[in-house]
């Protein structure tokens, strides 16, 4: 094979606009239904090509702290590079930087948003086209958001996050993400889960109700969500109590269509009218609690 020098990819925030807690499964993992679109807010994975077998990874960034603590083979980045080279039976090698901007452990996917991007970043560098049943198993195997973050587009999730029904695009809509600055174990959140399961919809509903919704205004998209939930709002809260004022601080920004928890926490998203109010949310929260993670952006 050979290899282009360098590729720089995003590796974008993914929110999950609506995210349904459906059932169970044996071995404990939890169904869920979700819709899941990408911000242009993310980290930064850049590879370069380096000797047979060889692979090294950078760090860098307002976030590389935690991730630098961990040991290198742990790291989700490292593993998705191995594995898609070990599916590909070559003996490729890669430096690997990431730029980490994204908060850890916050709901937003950061890790298997990394581990997406590296796949796909590594697919353009080794010029190589894997075949699509072991890629789709590959990422699986690193996690259960990695899939819908190797699509990389709006999609409607189901299973534990296997199934990616891609859907067509979403309007550009002014967001914001606030994170108050803590860490949330997804395993904790699920654990804290209590009551029913939320009836599944399946696929079909939510293809119907968003497949026009590029011609939407924001305010017609964020009535839509309107009827749907993050059913691990209220045991992340329970965890977390400032995820309550996170939500709070962003639904009293002039604007605001919708504000609500994104995956397990404890990033919290708001829809705004325009990238004018958007902006100005940001700055009164950024001022207000100068220690929380606030980015204005778009989603879509
Ligand atoms: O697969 P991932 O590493 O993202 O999941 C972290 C943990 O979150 C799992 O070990 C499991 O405890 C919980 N989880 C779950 N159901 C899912 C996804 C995650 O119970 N669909």
């Amino acid at each position: 094979m050979s290899a282009a020098a360098t590729v720089s990819l995003l590796a974008p925030a993914k929110i999950n606009l609506f995210l349904h807690v459906t059932g169970r499964r044996p071995d404990g993992y939890h169904l869920l239904e979700s819709l899941v679109a990408f911000a242009d807010i993310g980290d930064t994975l850049t590879v370069t090509a380096a000797a047979e077998d060889c692979f090294g990874l950078e760090i860098s960034g307002p976030f590389a702290g935690p991730l630098r603590a961990d040991p290198p083979e742990t790291n989700l980045v490292l593993r998705a590079a191995k594995s898609l080279a070990d599916i590909l039976g070559c003996r490729c090698g890669a430096h690997i930087h990431l730029d980490k901007h994204l908060p850890v452990a916050s709901g937003i996917g950061g890790g298997s948003t990394d581990a997406a991007a590296t796949l796909r970043a590594l697919c353009q560098l080794w010029q190589a086209d894997p075949e699509p049943a072991a890629l789709a198993v590959l990422a699986e195997q690193l996690g259960a958001d990695v899939p819908v973050c190797l699509a990389a587009r709006p999609a409607f999730m189901a299973g534990i996050g296997e199934q990616v029904h891609p859907l067509p695009a979403l309007p550009s809509l002014p967001l914001l993400l606030v994170n108050p600055g803590v860490p949330v174990s997804t395993p904790a959140v699920f654990k804290a889960r209590q009551g029913t399961f939320t009836p599944a919809t399946g696929p079909a509903e939510v293809e119907a109700l968003f497949s026009g919704a590029a011609g939407t205004s924001p305010a017609a998209f964020a009535e839509a969500l309107g009827q749907f939930e993050n059913d691990l709002g209220a045991p992340a809260r329970q965890i977390e109590p400032l995820i309550d004022q996170a939500l709070a601080s962003i639904a009293a920004q002039p604007a605001c269509l919708l504000a609500r928890m994104s995956g397990s926490g404890a990033t919290c998203f708001g829809l705004f009218e325009s990238d004018t109010a958007a902006e100005a949310a940001a700055r009164t929260i950024g001022a207000g609690q100068p220690g929380w993670w606030v980015r204005p952006g778009h989603l879509g």
